[in-house]
């Protein structure tokens, strides 16, 4: 089917239809916590007031607000007045309430050790932490690093920080010392928690070498603390760094939590732009626990007393802050957390996991979905999953056929699926289904959530009631982040300079006829070809959407005649060659689904592709192959040698027209 004719020039140009929908099931809606509009409607009849009762449900609070929002773009302020302290209403109230022999966390290490701890455990574990980052100076305000693998001594020292008012800044186990000098220097921390090593695909991997990489550039470090993980040899700096056993053993096991404006700095988490130094996105504690114990509440239909929670992201990412910390934690649900990797000892290690704790809700990213996709469905098929009641999504955009896929193979072709579209800047979850209330459609977020309003503009900011553009958000919400540490102007410059009055999210996105959302990804990875506006997730959702493709990646190349060029990069299934008549066909395929505008120029067959450490493609490394230039910085690659193995194949291969 040739694309229509663009009428005007629309910011980004859509072909693709999907029409399959899928209510959600009788079954579910019997035991939902919300099954119609209501909550919608509550919130557009007032959405400060809507917040303002979540607030009140979901959270303890030391002293109430007066004001529910001060809004004086591009700051808000929300609960202005109230106190509260995030751990307190983490663990005390649970144990106030006499849940204190809950099970918080499943914990679970790669090698296959575990450890069970309850509300009450966890609770004793951070008061006396906080008393141990207290003996060695910390106090509300001062800043402290964190650089953990996903150990249960990861949410204890944030729980810690936040028991004392010091925000934390978690910086991913798998960044590199540079990564996480830079990112103690920006933050001035003067307390680092680090381990030994942790545990990934049967390896320890040394963290305690790579942070003392980093403390020879971090002078402003007066104290390290060391979790003994993996037993390998590490050196200790006198006088510097000390275990954290040892210091436990010491510490004194209570610990009053401070009280916390609802303002108050909870944490830092940084976020890398394309190009420039990573920000330092700042999260305050009133409003953004009201969003994350929202969202986790109701868009996972939790019910704290009988699911089981798991969110296979790592803490080290604004997923693991949100979902598996805080939301959970407040909510006082019981989780599963695990330490490795999803092939170790063998790729069914998350199924066994599923099979095992009786896992009743599975939050994961596209990215994962597509390489169980490349793996094939004998090793879900061969565990009970029966236990699984939602299925969540998030990190990108997801195509139909993963959408798909997952609900089929992992959810039984029963489970609602919910794709979640949210940023490290919007602090939790913006636009997503209501599984018991929402109609879903395969790779549509579907509508932004009670008291969210999101639109989509065109070049000039005027909104598009249907089709594509640029997504924006026209209100402050809670869990909003309250600025760049740092650096106000680029706060103001990346987010709200584009358009007036609007937070510009920096994704496409698409609403369809019946006012359904569709992210596009980044608004830097649309390319533009002969005029042409084509969106680099829909040519890869085609590109997946043929029996012989298994992932694939399409970046716009410069081009002399068209501006740019489509170039896909593109893993085939396990018994697929790749052939030169493949690559044909698959042009073809692209051509035939979405138009003659989308097919790409060139096809090239690659093994792997070059990925950040959260999976996201680096598309910015295969427009440098694409273009025939040298490679940039390739420090946040998963693998290195991918991106040298998809040059040679770029080389070998003949542009084909
Ligand atoms: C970017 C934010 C949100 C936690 C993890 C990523 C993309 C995120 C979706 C989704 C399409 C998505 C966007 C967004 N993204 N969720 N459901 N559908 N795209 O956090 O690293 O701050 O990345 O991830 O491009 O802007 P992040």
């Amino acid at each position: 089917m040739p694309p229509p004719e663009p009428t005007a020039s629309p910011a980004i140009e859509v072909y693709s239809l999907e029409d399959r929908r899928f209510p959600p099931p009788a079954s579910f809606k019997a035991d939902a916590l919300v099954t119609g509009n209501e909550l919608h409607e509550e919130a557009e009849r007032d959405y400060q007031g809507f917040w303002a009762r979540q607030a009140a449900d979901l959270l303890t609070w030391r002293s109430e607000w007066h004001t529910i929002c001060e809004w004086e773009l591009p700051y808000a302020k929300w609960f202005v007045g109230g106190t509260l302290n995030a751990a307190e209403n983490c663990l005390d109230r649970h144990l106030a309430e006499g849940r204190g022999d809950k099970i918080a966390f499943h914990w679970e290490g790669e090698p296959g050790d575990t450890r069970t701890i309850t509300y009450a455990e966890l609770h004793a574990e951070v008061c006396r932490f906080a008393n141990v980052l207290k003996s060695l100076g910390v106090t509300k305000g001062d800043r402290v690093a964190i650089y953990l693998p996903m150990i249960p001594e990861l949410p204890v020292a944030m729980l810690a920080c936040a028991r004392l008012g010091a925000p934390h800044s978690v910086v991913f186990g798998g960044f590199s010392s540079e990564s996480l000098s830079d990112r103690i220097n920006d933050a001035d921390a003067k307390v680092l928690v680090t381990a030994d090593g942790g545990w990934r695909r049967g390896t320890a991997v040394a963290l305690k070498a790579s942070a003392d990489a980093a403390l020879a550039a971090t002078p402003g470090v007066e104290h390290v603390v060391v979790v003994r993980r993996t037993g390998e040899d590490v050196t200790m700096a006198e006088g510097r760094d000390q275990w954290y056993h040892d210091l436990m053993a010491e510490a004194p096991p209570d610990c009053p939590a401070e009280a916390m404006d609802a303002e108050d700095l909870l944490y830092l988490l940084y976020t890398s732009g394309t190009t420039a130094k990573p920000k330092g996105i700042m999260h305050t504690t009133g409003g953004y626990l009201t969003q994350v114990a929202f969202t986790h509440k109701f868009v996972f239909d939790l019910h704290a007393h009988t699911d089981v929670y798991w969110c296979a992201a790592d803490i080290g990412w604004v997923t693991g802050h949100s979902y598996i910390v805080y939301g959970p934690l407040v909510n006082g649900a019981t989780s599963v957390l695990y330490e490795g990797s999803p092939d170790h000892p063998g790729r069914d290690r998350w199924w066994d996991i599923v099979e095992r704790y009786k896992v009743t809700i599975l939050y994961t990213a596209p990215t994962a979905i597509r390489t169980f996709m490349k793996w094939g469905t004998a090793e879900p098929a061969a565990h009970d999953l029966s236990s699984l009641r939602v299925l969540g999504s998030v990190g990108e955009p997801i195509n139909p056929e993963a959408w798909m896929w997952y609900r089929e193979h992992i959810g039984g072709g029963q489970t609602p699926v919910v794709d979640t579209w949210w940023q490290t800047e919007t602090g939790a979850i913006m636009i997503s289904p209501l599984p018991g209330a929402t109609t879903t459609k395969p790779g549509s977020a579907t509508f932004p959530l009670p008291g969210i309003t999101a639109e989509v503009v065109d070049e000039t900011g005027r909104p598009v009631a249907r089709g594509g553009g640029y997504l924006t958000l026209t209100q402050p919400w809670p869990s909003m982040l309250r600025g760049i540490y740092g650096d106000p102007q680029r706060y103001h410059d990346t987010y709200w300079s584009r358009f007036e009055g609007r937070y510009l999210a920096g994704d496409g996105a698409r609403v369809d006829d019946e006012g359904y959302f569709w992210l596009l990804g980044r608004v830097d990875d649309v390319m533009n070809v002969s005029g042409h506006r084509v969106s680099t997730a829909e040519v890869e959702s085609a590109l997946v959407d043929h029996a012989s493709v298994a992932e694939s990646a399409v970046v716009g190349a410069k081009d002399d005649v068209t501006g740019q060029a489509i170039v896909a990069f593109v893993i085939c299934k396990g018994d697929q060659e790749p052939t030169p008549e493949l690559g044909q066909e698959l042009r073809m395929h692209v051509g035939a689904k979405i138009g003659p505008t989308a097919r790409p120029k060139t096809v090239i067959f690659t093994d792997d592709l070059p990925k950040t450490r959260s999976g996201k493609i680096m598309r910015r490394l295969l427009r440098d192959v694409a273009e025939g230039r040298d490679l940039g910085d390739t420090t946040t690659l998963a693998d290195a040698s991918v991106v040298e193995e998809i040059r040679r194949r770029a080389a070998e291969v003949p542009e084909e027209d």
